[in-house]
Order: C-alpha cells, then structure tokens, then sequence
C-alpha cells in the first residue's frame, strides 16, 4: 500500500492541473497521479479548435457568461458560470507563462477565433492542435513539482470508503496485475466523459467513464447526464473530430445540393464574410439537429457509413488551411483520402460530449467526504444542456484547479485514514476482482457482443431526437445487459496488461453510466439543450428547469431533482 495525501485519478488537463494547483498550495502534501494511460495520451490531447476566455477589448465577462448560459439553455449554474468566466483569463495567461505555444497575431498578440454560440471571437488556439499543446504545457510543468508522484498505467477499480469518507482507491498496475492500493485523505476523479457508451464517436477509446461510475458507486449522484452532445462534424465511419474551428475560420456546411442549408433553420442569413455568427457557427445541439433534419428530408448524400453533408473550404485557400487548420488537412487526407484545400470533406454529426457527470459544487466537492472531481468526469454545471465549443478546456482549468485547492486544504486538515481499514476494505475488492474478473469461470457471454448492443441501444433511445418508446426500450435494454453480463467469459489469465480483464472492467463501468444517461433521459419530459425529445418539443422550465441526478440502485437508477442556479439572467427564448 501507498499513502499520500492527495490521489488524483486521470492524467489529461484535469487532473495535471488539480495536482499542480494543488502542489502550489504546499510542497509538503503528497500528491498521487493515477492514470490508465501515460497522461500525454489522455483524451485531452485530442482537443483542437480552441479554448475560450475573455482576453480582447472589444469582450467582457458578462458576455461570455451570457452566451455560455444562453448555449446551455438556461441549465448552466449561474455561480458556477461567472467563476469560470472569472478565472478563465487568468488560466490562460497562466499556460501562457509555462510557455503554451498559442497560435499570434501579427502584432505578436495571442490569436483568438469564432467558434459555435460565441457573440465575439474569444477562442484562443494553437493552430488545430490545441489540446497536445496544451496538456503538454502542463504535463511538462508537473514535472518540476518533487511531490508529484505518478501511477502510469494503472486502472482505477473503486474508491475506498470508511466511516462516510474516502480513504483512497484501489487500482491494477497494468504492467503487473497487481491489484495495488493508494491510499489519501483525498480523492479528485478527473478521469473524462464516456462516449465510448454510444458506438460512433469522437472520444478516445479510454473514454469509459469509469470514474463516473466508481463515484456512482460510492453513492455519488451524476447530475443531469441526459445532455449528450453531438459534434457536427465528424468524420463518417471513423467519428474523427473536424474542428468547429474549421467553421470559424470560415468553412461552410453544404447539403448534397451545394446548398449552405443552415439558412433554412432560423439561422442565416448567408455571409461571405470569413467569419459569421450565425449559421455554421450556431451552437452544436441545433447544427446536429438541422442536419437530422436535412437527412429526413432526403438532402443528405448517402455513404458507406450513413448519412454525411458536405465541409467546404476550398475558399479558405491553401496558405490558410496550412497555417490555422493543417490538422484537419491532414485528418481528412489521411482518414478520408481528401484534400480539402481541392474537395470538400464529408462529414456528420458524432458524439462528442457529456454535459452531465459527478454532481459537485462550485469548490468540485461532491456530497461525499473527501471526494473532489473536474472535468468532463464532473458537473459544476457549467453546460447545462449544451456545452459552446472551447468552453471545455477553459473549465478544466478553472475547475482543476478549483479542485486542486480545495482538497489540498481538506487534507491539510483532514487526518490520515486508518492503515488496518483500508487494508480490509481492499482485501474485499480484492476478492471481487477475483471472482468476477481474474478468476472467473465458466460464463457465455462476449464482451463485444454486450458492448455492442449497448452502444445500439444508446444510439437508438438516447441519440440526437428521443421519444418515450425508444428511451424505455433503451432502460430495458440495458437492464438486461446489466444481467447478461454477470456471465462475462473472461478467457485470458495473463497478468501483464490483460486487455480483457481491462476491457470488461471498462464496459461494467459503462453500462452504469448508459443506464444514469437514459433513464435520467426518459424522466426528463421537455426538450431542451441537447436533449430533444419528439413527444414534447418545447421547454418546460415550470416543470423542468432543474438539474437531475441519479442515485445507483440494485434497480437501477433512481431519479430526483435540484434546483437551477440562477443569478442574474432569467430564463427566455433561447434564439440565435
Ligand atoms: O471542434 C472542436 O475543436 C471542439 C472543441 C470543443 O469541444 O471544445
């Protein structure tokens, strides 16, 4: 058993900034940081377009905090948004001075961009690499901190619990096949969302929300885990995210007449101006929803893998695609075979992220003692029912470090927790990763086939349009999964990075969060943000304005409700 004060589960922004945020309050608190994957592989690095914050003079915070509400249609937790607009500046110039490479005016200034939802050009980006360059700033800063212990390659299996409060998490080492304790006073989950629930996304494999579900598990409700969003744009057959920074620098969506179609939907009208509010740059609920849309009414062109439109930037030209987006000409040449300085490139909307997550507040402290979490892993709520796009690198920052301070002063004061418990309680999840996972025998269901049938039951009942019949089928669905999986054929018994064990431990994680998305779906009988249903098309705020959250049963979910933060933007029409 290892002990330190602090265990940070997942190594992409999130998590490096809450250990570094947290090291900065004292160089004497011992802080772990857990990931399943060498950090520089985390999902964070696949981030491209950009991250937001108010830096220009023609911008204010009250607008940023406008639009971010407005995009979450009225979901958002007001306090929460203006801390995060607040802070955000501030992150920002602080990457700027760890020496994140951002992308310069030719007055030297930092760049910034449109992107979807934004009134004013707040985005700042690293060409289209964003993200690498980000986490790469902050993982190379970590390194300077002595008290930053790593724990590569190690997959979290449970938080430990004593008394109502964490006392650490148990992992594998996926090198040995160990199971191997990590003891804390705190714990902060920054493991990312789980797109990997539905079968066509852009998330990484990694992306199985396990920490979602072992906080699940510990009797932590998610809070409103309804609100998926599709991405617009992403490549059919792979799911590979094609930048909304693409339509920000001023590409444009074509139907398979060439027709920029979006003017049809309340947003045009059509510009030719390189940059347009309205359009291709609406926020993302309603650019999937519009594309659905063109596809019921036969304007889609038809592929291998589904239904695609068209990404035009051929009137970018050459010099601009290579300066501000050689990551999407090189996605689209290497994964579709298409140059997109000469052809358009085909693409559609995907799964991207998840609004909803661990239910914390302001501080990323959850209900349960000791438990901190940032992220995509979380919901403050900032997104509410629809996240604007670069709003989500800017939040683990902000909220990282939010998370990072808070547990570094609750452990300072907090004692350490008791050797002989954490012993016992792990010497348990020993005993069931035994008899359900490592040594399991017999059984006759595959992995795959149960993942697989998870992820149709999630695109049909929980995609872009719900209905009542479709999100039940979906809940039965999944229960039944729930069930057949406790017949697992486990066949591998290696103990150096045994994939399987991984694999089914990653999918007994899913199909906890699948089932919190569509039941939390099904309860909420209103469309709103990302969450449309066809049986009521309308927002209901005097019934609905209110976060949900789901608690774990034997059962299955159990739903309630909290109220909306609101401070001082009333709900209204939510129109672009
Ligand atoms: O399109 C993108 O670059 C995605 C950005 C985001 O999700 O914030």
């Amino acid at each position: 058993m290892s002990a330190h004060d602090i265990v940070i589960v997942g190594g992409g922004g999130a998590g490096i900034r809450a250990a570094i945020a947290a090291s900065e309050v004292s160089s004497k608190l011992s802080i772990a940081l857990v990931s399943k994957v060498y950090p520089m592989r985390s999902h964070t690095v696949s981030a491209e377009g950009g991250t937001a914050a108010v830096l220009r003079e023609f911008d204010n915070l009250d607008l940023h905090a406008k639009d971010t509400i407005f995009g979450s249609d009225f979901m958002a937790d007001q306090d929460a948004v203006e801390a995060f607009v607040k802070e955000a500046p501030g992150e920002l110039i602080q990457l700027e001075h760890w020496g994140c490479p951002w992308s310069r005016d030719p007055d030297g200034r930092v760049s910034v961009r449109s992107f979807g939802g934004m009134s004013v050009d707040r985005t700042l980006f690293a060409a289209d690499k964003t993200g690498f360059h980000l986490l790469h700033t902050l993982f190379q800063t970590s390194l300077k901190y002595d008290n930053i212990i790593r724990y590569d390659e190690c997959f979290l299996t449970s938080l430990l619990v004593d008394d109502g409060k964490v006392c650490g998490v148990t992992s594998i080492n996926l090198y040995t096949g160990q199971v191997e304790v990590i003891a804390g006073k705190a714990v902060i989950l920054c493991t990312g969302g789980g797109g990997r629930i539905f079968p066509f996304t852009t998330n990484a494999a990694i992306n199985t929300g396990d920490g979602m579900a072992a906080a699940y598990r510990a009797g932590v409700a998610l809070k409103d885990m309804e609100f998926v969003q599709y991405h617009p744009t992403g490549l059919p057959g792979t799911g590979i995210l094609i930048t909304e920074a693409s339509r920000g620098e001023g590409g444009w969506l074509k139907n398979k007449d060439g027709y920029r179609y979006l003017q049809d939907y309340g947003l045009g009208p059509p510009t030719d101006k390189p940059t347009h509010r309205k359009m291709e740059l609406g926020p993302r609920d309603i650019l999937s929803r519009c594309h659905m849309q063109e596809y019921a009414k036969g304007h889609t062109f038809d592929g291998p893998y589904g239904h695609y439109v068209h990404l035009d930037l051929r009137h970018l030209g050459e010099e601009m695609i290579n300066k501000k987006l050689p990551f999407v000409r090189e996605l689209a040449s290497k994964y579709v075979g298409i140059d997109p300085v000469y052809e358009p490139i085909p693409v559609r909307p995907v799964v991207h992220y998840m609004m909803g997550g661990i239910s914390t507040d302001i501080n990323a402290k959850t209900t349960l003692e000791g438990l901190y979490a940032a992220g995509e892993a979380a919901c403050v709520s900032l997104n509410g029912g629809n996240r604007l796009g670069s709003n989500s690198l800017t939040e683990l920052l902000v909220f990282g470090t939010r998370a990072g301070r808070a547990a570094a002063a609750y452990a300072t004061r907090a004692s350490a927790p008791v050797a002989a418990k954490i012993q016992a309680l792990a010497a348990d999840e020993q005993r069931r990763l035994d008899r359900q996972f490592f040594k399991k025998d017999g059984g006759k269901e595959r992995i795959a086939a149960i993942r697989q049938e998870m992820q149709k039951a999630m695109e049909e009942g929980a995609g872009i349009y719900r209905d009542e019949e479709k999100m039940q089928q979906a809940c039965n669905t999944l229960r039944t999964l729930r069930e057949r999986f406790k017949n697992i054929i486990i066949e591998d018994r290696g103990t150096t990075f045994n994939t399987e064990v991984m694999n089914a431990l990653e999918l007994d994680y899913m199909l906890d969060v699948a089932e919190a998305v569509a039941n939390s779906a099904l309860k909420r009988k209103e469309s709103r943000g990302s969450h449309t249903r066809t049986d009521f098309p309308k927002r209901d705020d005097a019934n609905f304005l209110k976060h949900s959250l789901a608690f774990r049963t034997p059962d299955g979910p159990r739903i309630e409700y909290l109220p909306v933060t609101i401070t001082r933007w009333q709900p209204e029409e939510r129109k672009y």
